[in-house]
């Protein structure tokens, strides 16, 4: 069994919480264009996912972890939602070539670099002009500090290397900082974040 799918078998609850990430929750009302569609990168459990179709938002998620999409789709249909989940390897996944997404978030992807830069370098080609990418993870300031998040550098994400990634968007926000954590059983306490909102060109 991958780790994943252990952690989410084991959890007994929703991993990271019930609320929505608060970069997602914060940006999102404030996005103009307002977005229709949501590309859920990594959503794990569901929590981003379930909470960006409550706002009303045709959502799709991807997420490797089999346990986790399963939990996912529970959740939603408790909430009364209705998400179009893709179980994959970001690896490699690609989109149908001409799907185009208005908004798209990653929220703590923490896996191999190589897989990261992958997948953010994409994001350029599945957003719409003019449309949105919010990505939080662990930064590497968090690897000599005694705070959440993992300790190994080829998991943690850079600022600036992010950025030389998410090359021809409009970089509204990418910082790197200090903050309080209290999402469900898993990250809660003091972290070390990058927070990124970038936009496609119109
Ligand atoms: C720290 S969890 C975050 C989950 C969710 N975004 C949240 O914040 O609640 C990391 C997620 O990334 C997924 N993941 C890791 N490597 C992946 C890959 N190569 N392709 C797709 N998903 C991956 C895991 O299955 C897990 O659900």
């Amino acid at each position: 069994m991958t780790k994943w799918n252990r952690k989410y078998g084991e959890a007994g609850t929703r991993l990271f919480g019930d609320a929505p990430n608060t970069l997602i929750a914060t940006q999102v009302p404030h996005l103009h264009p307002r977005p229709q569609t949501v590309l859920c990168l990594a959503d794990g459990d569901g929590r981003d996912g379930t909470w960006l179709a409550q706002q009303g938002f045709a959502v799709t998620a991807v997420d490797l972890s089999e346990v986790g999409t399963v939990q996912a789709r529970h959740h939603d249909q408790v909430a009364g939602v209705t998400v179009h989940r893709i179980i994959a390897d970001l690896a490699d996944w690609q989109p149908p070539r001409t799907q185009r997404w208005d908004l798209i978030t990653m929220s703590f992807l923490q896996c191999e670099s190589a897989v990261r830069q992958r997948v953010v370098q994409q994001v350029r080609h599945w957003l719409q002009p003019g449309g949105y990418c919010l990505i939080e993870g662990f930064s590497s300031q968090g690897l000599t500090a005694n705070t959440e998040g993992p300790k190994d550098s080829d998991l943690l994400y850079d600022r600036e290397t992010v950025q030389n990634w998410l090359e021809g968007l409009i970089i509204h926000l990418c910082e790197d900082a200090q903050v309080e954590l209290d999402q469900g059983i898993s990250h809660v306490g003091t972290g070390h974040v990058i927070r990124v909102c970038a936009q496609q060109p119109t």
